[in-house]
């Protein structure tokens, strides 16, 4: 089974030209890893361009966000189905820093089954803002899962993806402890399987938060996740070269 990374760019590079650097740098990468699947999350602005000069099969592209209406009066907004015309297959929804500016709960319900219906593959981001030692983490995290999921059908469950990211290390150079996420994918996958059933176990979980080319190994081994959601260091050409090629070898 291929193991996904997600290159998560947020307001970065300065200039297109920049950009296609580090896209050209990335798709090496990937194209020499066989048992890695990328998925690319460049500036909106940068999406078509780079989609459409790529003609290969290895990789893929996300929107960072997108709207959950399909049309209207939303300045500076976009549609799921403009980032799919520009060449996006996967729509990122509920990311912390969108969270953080504001997106609820609701409007990740909303978006990840926009998504759903526009055929897209919505990448669902959940992640408790610090943790506590009664374990208040988990009901906060169950609340987020339950909100995202509560439009989906049942049968479109195993398209979406759920991608856990503890805040608190989002931008640090330390990821949370592979035995910790070890037992926050098994919470993660209770809370699907209790609201759906046994089609819950398809549901692929990935780890993001300071993923880096030292721990990225660890955590695919012990972690129990599918795949990672790499932010900073999927902006460094070298490190995320290093970091694809740290997770081909584990
Ligand atoms: P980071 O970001 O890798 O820089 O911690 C991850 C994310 O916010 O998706």
């Amino acid at each position: 089974m291929k193991s996904i990374v997600v290159a998560n760019w947020k307001m970065n590079p300065a200039s297109f030209k920049e950009a296609k650097k580090l896209f050209e740098a990335a798709k090496k990468a990937a194209e020499k890893s066989p048992n890695v699947s990328l998925i690319v999350a460049p500036p909106a602005i940068f999406l078509r361009e780079l989609a459409g000069g790529y003609r290969g099969k290895k990789l893929s592209f996300v929107v960072q966000n997108a709207h959950a209406e399909a049309k209207g009066a939303f300045t500076g907004e976009i549609s799921i189905a403009q980032a799919h015309d520009a060449g996006a297959s996967y729509v990122l929804v509920g990311h912390s820093e969108r969270r953080a500016a504001g997106e609820t709960n609701d409007d990740t319900r909303k978006k990840t089954s926009a998504a759903i219906s526009a055929r897209m593959t919505p990448i669902l981001c959940i992640g408790e803002e610090k943790r506590a030692a009664l374990g208040e983490h988990f009901s906060f995290v169950r609340d987020q899962l339950r909100a995202g999921f509560a439009d989906v059908p049942p049968a479109r469950v195993s398209r979406v993806i759920v991608a856990y990211e503890p805040v608190w290390a989002i931008g640090s150079e330390t990821t949370m402890k592979p035995r910790d996420m070890h037992e926050m994918a098994i919470f993660i996958r209770k809370t699907i399987i209790d609201m759906y059933g046994e089609v819950g176990h398809a549901v692929r979980i990935l780890y993001g938060a300071a993923v880096t080319d030292e721990n990225a190994p660890a955590m695919m081994r012990e972690g129990d996740v599918r795949g990672l959601l790499v932010g900073h260091v999927s902006t460094n050409a070298e490190r995320f070269a290093a970091l694809i090629n740290s997770i081909s070898k584990a």
